[in-house]
């Protein structure tokens, strides 16, 4: 399908499949390089990251862990601003080397929050596996590691992201047309 349409917003394809995963695999590369030894615990951002994760997972060869949080901050095409309390963290992360899965960076507050919240609970690193960034929308200062793909600020779903809940299924993503 080349253009979807949900609800009131139609989209047209802008990332395939097939230039996803090469991505992915680039960047389970250099995590299989970088924490060779460091018995890593992902933690995968909800709802956003599931399908990320799952993709990148499978090419992760070095001993780790995985595990889940959520932190929804948003609701319909604009960030709404308003940031939610991180919860699902059962893990003692004392000492732990922590490498954060989300979908996409977009004004970088949301992963502000969620590195705030997991620094209080004495990790021993923390780093930041994106599969999306847009870089002109960040407002403050992160470093995102591994980052899949760089985007321009239109807003986009499919392969994890949705628009009002819809469109998470695709294993493309799609960018919204005429907004
Ligand atoms: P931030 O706090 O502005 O960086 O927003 C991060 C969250 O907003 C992501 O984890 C996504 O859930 C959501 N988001 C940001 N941009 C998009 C987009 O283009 N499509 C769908 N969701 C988005």
């Amino acid at each position: 399908m080349d253009s979807i349409k949900i609800k009131d917003k139609c989209f047209s394809i802008s990332i395939k499949s097939e230039e996803i995963q090469k991505e992915v695999t680039r960047v389970a590369e250099e995590i299989n390089r970088d924490f060779e030894g460091k018995n890593p615990l992902f933690l995968s951002v909800l709802n956003g990251a599931f399908m990320f994760t799952s993709d990148l997972m499978k090419q992760i060869t070095i001993p780790c862990e995985i595990s889940f949080v959520k932190l929804a901050s948003y609701q319909g095409v604009l960030s709404s601003g308003h940031i939610k309390e991180v919860f699902g963290l059962t893990e003692d992360i004392t000492d732990r080397v922590i490498v954060i899965v989300e979908d996409i960076v977009d004004t970088g507050l949301t992963m502000q929050r969620l590195l705030e919240s997991l620094g209080t609970r004495s990790p021993r690193e923390i780093h930041i596996a994106s599969l999306l960034l847009k870089p002109d929308k960040l407002q403050v200062s992160l470093d995102v590691k591994y980052v899949a793909m760089r985007i321009p600020n239109d807003f986009i779903v499919g392969y994890g992201l949705d628009y009002d809940g819809f469109g998470r299924n695709y294993p493309h993503i799609y960018t919204i047309v005429n907004d």
